[in-house]
């Protein structure tokens, strides 16, 4: 693992330019969003009071432009009350909320941190950055209070990033997929042929995690105590949100709108361009498959087999799949395959792969702080080196060889065969294919070479070029979720 590159070689990882970045290029680009007015407004009134002019007049000239990452939602979904501590045996987790503004060209510049959301500002430390813009000079390395209330949004962001998007918005969500697939479409109906590549090794690899990773790794690593994290868990699968997922529907909800992706402004953020890109061409060898087998949405009404499968996907019994739509258009059909196949490919590869470069450098991104957080602003503001040090396991050798390591684990390189890519290019010219996926198959190759071109060029495109953002270049990606 020491050969591996990371994070840690870079001489200004705790930057603000570093940390705003890996909102659009890390380990979670996918929550990234814009804030709404409320959050503006309880921002606005702490300003006032903290005597912040700036950052008033900064967040009422660009509410247009203020993102957010919020996990203020982690107490109710772990069943703590506001008041209570998040901590098991030493371990400290956190429910931060950090506000961006989206600079005109393009920079993510953090602008204010909740350490740990208690249910009110008033009850919460919050702290505004001293660099009102990304622009203005200043001491970074120094400033061990704003450093510290970084490492809060980190913390909050592992368990948000390895909990709810890794693990239960790819593994588990695909696993209930195959499994209702499995008992409902016969093996040469159309969806489970075009499914069932992107399907290989889930399910082992998920019974491993649920009866090791999680309960003897995960646990144990965190602020959160075993029915916490299972009740954290299972809010995370009732709260998919199956077809607000769908990418153009997802980007459009969090204030990325398509069709601007590649204006300055969103340049930097490599995911959003990436993954868009990816949703289409995947989608259109979904739409021309399906569009050969079923010629009209009566065709799709009609096929019982897909009744029954999203029956069983929302069935008490079954999947307990709430947000589950019904499939009763062919277009509704399109998507839904399309989705499928994003979760196990481009998505879980987005989420997984860079664990490595962003993790294994514990101080980076650590899974759990090892003092109890500020109380208070004036506490938080006397933090020097020692403080954020302190919080990182320095003297629990076991907590970070399992920070360092287990990121380095599920981080390896994909074989070449396990590839999207290597996928296309033997469907397209196996005979043991039907004739209508092997003819879609090689306008998927074409277009997936093409993509890899455009993976670059986006990446070439970056402010930062320190760390080059090419997770979804096709060649790279992997085929199903088999890590
Ligand atoms: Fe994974």
């Amino acid at each position: 693992m020491y050969f591996s590159k990371n994070i840690g070689l870079r001489r200004d990882w705790y930057t603000d330019a570093a940390f705003g970045q890996q909102q659009f290029t890390g380990t979670n680009p996918t929550t990234i969003t814009l804030a709404p007015s409320r959050w503006l407004e309880e921002f606005t009134a702490v300003a006032k009071a903290q005597q912040r002019a700036d950052i008033i007049k900064l967040l009422t000239d660009n509410a247009d432009s203020i993102y957010m990452q919020d996990y203020s939602y982690f107490r109710s979904s772990m069943g703590l009350r506001p008041e209570e501590t998040i901590v098991c045996d030493g371990r400290y987790g956190c429910a931060s909320v950090v506000l961006f503004h989206l600079e005109p060209e393009g920079k993510l510049h953090p602008l204010g941190i909740v350490l740990d959301y208690r249910g009110s500002m008033q009850e919460s430390v919050c702290i505004f950055n001293r660099r009102i813009a990304s622009g203005v000079s200043g001491n970074e390395y120094e400033d061990w209070p704003w450093r510290f209330a970084k490492t809060c949004v980190q913390v909050s962001d592992w368990l948000r990033h390895e909990v709810t998007i890794h693990l239960v918005h790819t593994h588990l969500v695909e696993e209930v997929i195959i499994v209702a697939a499995y008992r409902c479409f016969g093996p040469n109906h159309i969806v489970f042929r075009l499914l069932e590549p992107h399907w290989s090794t889930t399910l082992s690899l998920n019974k491993a995690a649920r009866e090791t990773l999680v309960p003897k790794i995960i646990i144990g690593m965190t602020g959160l105590s075993a029915s916490q994290t299972y009740m954290f868990l299972k809010s995370a699968y009732d709260d998919f949100d199956w077809t607000g997922l769908y990418i153009p529907n997802d980007l459009k909800k969090r204030g990325f709108p398509l069709e601007n992706l590649d204006d300055p402004k969103y340049h930097n953020y490599g995911y959003a361009r990436n993954i868009s890109r990816m949703w289409n061409i995947i989608r259109k060898f979904v739409s021309t498959v399906l569009k050969q087998e079923y010629a009209s949405d009566q065709e799709v009404l009609s096929d019982e087999s897909i009744a029954t499968f999203c029956e069983d996907t929302r069935s008490r019994d079954g999947g307990q799949f709430m947000s589950f739509p019904d499939l009763r258009t062919l277009d509704e059909l399109i998507d839904f395959v399309t989705m499928c196949i994003h979760i196990a490919a481009p998505q879980h590869t987005a989420v997984n792969y860079l664990q490595q470069y962003y993790q294994t450098f514990v101080p980076n991104k650590p899974s759990a702080l090892h003092i109890p957080l500020p109380q208070s602003l004036s506490e938080l503001c006397a933090y020097d080196e020692q403080d954020l040090l302190s919080a990182l396991p320095l003297t629990k050798p076991r907590d970070w060889l399992l920070m360092a390591q287990v990121p380095y684990l599920l981080s390896f390189e994909v074989p070449e065969e396990s590839t999207i890519l290597h996928y296309a290019e033997t469907t397209s010219s196996s005979q043991a294919t039907p004739e209508i996926i092997r003819a879609a198959a090689e306008v998927l190759e074409t277009d997936l070479r093409a993509f890899i071109d455009v993976v670059q060029k986006n990446s070439n495109e970056l402010d930062d070029q320190q760390t080059p953002y090419l997770v979804l270049d096709p060649s790279r990606t992997a085929i199903s979720i088999l890590i």
